[in-house]
């Protein structure tokens, strides 16, 4: 039995799509008892499972051998707790959501992210760790708006290249490391198929939509205000900016080769992710 935390979210949802598929034997953790009950209502066997109560981990775990571990942004010290308790009911094995350069600590990201890959190390648990670059799906979500009114999108990135990865490829990873032998003690980096600029990626956009998209690089003072305006907290704003810096500085440029190693295909182009989710940009 498998347990999917964060299975609302991005990732976790799209985990959750592929285990259906594959008809594997899984239980959603949600944050709430109404979630839990829309869960249900959609067929999944689910359980409240919330980092900030401890105690609702124990029966979130029980008959629990695989544990999908992610935790919402800037939040990732909670993991802790939820790996001491995986520990404790004998969780088998983690397989954890990290991110790209949480060995090296080159960033507040890698750093939270690297902390908690030591704890889930020091515990004994076997793991495999996911460590992906930027979500293509960021261009729907946060920039997503800015995209549809203005026909732009704003960062502070420069003309640095990293090599954005769709979301689904992620998931198709995790599934193979909770389904499969042989992942343990791995660290997959979790790339696109290119290095791309924000400047080809709003060209791709504009071919993909069929309108003109264009990327505006912003200072890093631009970006802090436009964040502050929109009320995110102080600590988001330090983690994003200092995320440019680790871009602007090529780190995120890296192509691993980890997907297709694993999932035996290449990992989607920008322009398929861009053609396939079309109309969400309009
Ligand atoms: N965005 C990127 O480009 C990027 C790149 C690399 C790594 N990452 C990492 O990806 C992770 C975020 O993944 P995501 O984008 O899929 O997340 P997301 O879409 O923001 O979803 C967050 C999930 O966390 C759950 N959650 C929120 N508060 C919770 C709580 N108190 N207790 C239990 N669960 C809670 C939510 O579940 P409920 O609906 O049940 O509340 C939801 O399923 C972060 O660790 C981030 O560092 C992101």
């Amino acid at each position: 039995m498998i347990l999917v935390t964060g299975s609302t979210g991005t990732v976790g949802s799209e985990v959750v799509k592929q285990l259906q598929e594959k008809g594997a034997e899984f239980r959603v953790a949600v944050s709430s008892l109404t979630k839990a009950k829309m869960a249900n209502a959609q067929g999944l066997q689910a359980a409240v499972l919330n980092y900030t109560d401890p105690q609702s981990f124990e029966y979130a775990l029980k008959g629990i051998e695989r544990l999908f571990l992610l935790s919402p942004p800037g939040a990732t010290e909670m993991e802790a707790g939820l790996i001491a308790a995986a520990k404790k009911v004998d969780v088998r094995h983690i397989v954890k959501l990290s991110v790209i350069g949480a060995d090296t600590g080159a960033s507040i990201f890698g750093r939270e992210h690297g902390a908690m890959e030591k704890v889930i190390k020091d515990s004994g648990v076997a793991y495999t760790f996911l460590r992906p670059n930027g979500f293509m799906q960021n261009y729907l979500s946060n920039f997503g708006a800015t995209i549809k009114e203005q026909g732009a999108f704003y960062l502070a990135q420069g003309d640095s290249k990293y090599s954005v990865v769709d979301v689904k490829d992620i998931a198709a990873v995790a599934v193979k490391a909770l389904t499969q032998a042989g992942h343990e003690g791995k660290a997959y980096v979790i790339t696109g198929p290119e290095a791309l600029s924000n400047a080809q990626i709003a060209e791709k956009l504009s071919k993909a939509i069929g309108k003109p998209v264009k990327y505006v690089a912003i200072s890093d003072d631009q970006m802090r205000s436009a964040m502050q305006e929109q009320g995110a907290p102080q600590v988001m704003i330090d983690s994003l900016i200092d995320l440019m810096h680790f871009y602007v500085s090529g780190k995120g440029a890296v192509l691993s080769g980890d997907v297709e190693k694993v999932i035996k295909r290449p990992p989607t182009s920008f322009d398929d992710f861009a053609k396939q989710n079309a109309e969400a940009f309009q």
